[in-house]
């Protein structure tokens, strides 16, 4: 429970800290949840039969600190060695050890002014100086902007809350112009049709690519990431992450993790589905009267070209309907629309045909 209440005991980091707020998880109500890009999907079925076959009697002993059944699996799928794959605690736990093992720089690191809101949340923990770097008037990134003397870069592919994606080629030619920091590509929701980053792994040594199981592996509630990259920067995380807490990674959600990347065709098939249905709920809203930008993501960013979209969040809101709505500048006129199950996504298109009317 957060109460807000300040204590004199604080130190002073504690004081000056700025936490993340995450999209509501409401108790008092069904609601249908488009708010934080969630998978309406089940997670594979192989999943509940590990859960099934769980031998409850492991849980007297410690996980593997290493989890290397999860990792080998891991390294296997994504065509890796071993040495070359971390997991952690979902991947914000994954992007924390990232942020304290490698930003603190003589410069700040360089982020996008739109992108993920936990990454200035870092910078106030680990005492990281940043700059974050205006999208262009279309929210697209201007390569150009980050060729300045940096202590790191981190961008979100897709970014968040956008969900404009980048190409590879891009990727390459920013990593091959800043050898010496560290670039994270942060791939939450790579899957729904965005290029992805691990191919230049090999070429590139100070790219760090981080994954989740949140999205489109549908284990948001497991809290599984990983991050992948040439063995000296994982050893980075390792000595963090050891630092930190041994064991992230439980016994159960290892034993979930690897069911989950055994089935190659679900996972597909969830992420094909939703791509189907971004493009139907995107084309609707574009009908209502909506500016959708271009989405790779599981979600769609949208502005009504009339309404106020803190309005709409409210009245939406009121039909049972969440979507997440960001007060800040830029992006105020926007509301961020996670794609639901095709029933969901068509409640949602009906409770937007009648309040816009
Ligand atoms: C861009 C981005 N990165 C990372 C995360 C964290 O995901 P998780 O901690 O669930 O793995 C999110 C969650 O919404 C995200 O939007």
């Amino acid at each position: 429970m957060t109460t807000g209440d300040r204590s004199p005991y604080w130190s002073e980091i504690v004081s000056r800290l700025d936490p993340y707020v995450p999209g509501e998880q409401p108790r008092d109500q069904q609601y249908i949840k488009l708010n934080t890009n969630e998978s309406p999907y089940p997670p594979a079925p192989g999943v509940a039969r590990a859960l099934a076959g769980f031998d409850s009697d492991a849980l007297r002993r410690y996980p593997d600190p290493e989890s290397r059944a999860l990792v080998d699996a891991l390294a296997a799928g994504y065509g890796l060695e071993r040495e070359q794959v971390f997991v952690g605690n979902g991947s914000d736990e994954v992007l924390a050890h990232a942020f304290h093992a490698f930003f603190q720089q003589q410069y700040p690191l360089l982020f996008p002014d739109i992108s993920y809101s936990f990454y200035p949340v870092y910078c106030g923990l680990y005492r990281i100086e940043h700059e974050t770097i205006p999208l262009d008037e279309r929210f697209e990134i201007d390569f150009a902007d980050y060729r300045r003397p940096n202590g790191g870069i981190i961008l979100p592919n897709p970014n968040a809350p956008t969900g404009i994606a980048v190409d590879r080629a891009s990727i390459r030619e920013l990593l091959a112009d800043t050898p010496e920091s560290v670039v994270i590509i942060d791939e939450a929701y790579v899957d729904f049709g965005a290029e992805s980053a691990v191919p230049l792994i090999a070429e590139f040594a100070n790219l760090l690519v981080v994954q989740t199981f949140s999205k489109s592996r549908n284990l948001a509630g497991l809290r599984l990431g990983c991050a992948f990259g040439q063995a000296p920067l994982i050893e980075g995380l390792n000595r963090i992450k050891n630092s930190f807490n041994s064991y992230p990674v439980n016994q159960l959600t290892s034993a979930i993790g690897i069911a989950a990347l055994e089935d190659d065709a679900y996972f597909h098939d969830c992420c094909d589905r939703i791509m189907a249905s971004r493009k139907r709920v995107g084309d609707a809203l574009e009908q209502l009267g909506f500016q959708v930008l271009p989405s790779q993501a599981n979600f769609v960013f949208a502005r009504h070209l009339e309404r106020e979209a803190g309005d709409i969040y409210r009245a939406l809101r009121e039909n049972g309907i969440l979507v997440r709505y960001f007060d800040k500048p830029r992006i105020d006129g926007f509301l961020r629309i996670s794609i639901g199950s095709e029933d969901e996504c068509d409640t949602l298109l009906a409770a937007m045909a009648q309040l816009l009317n």
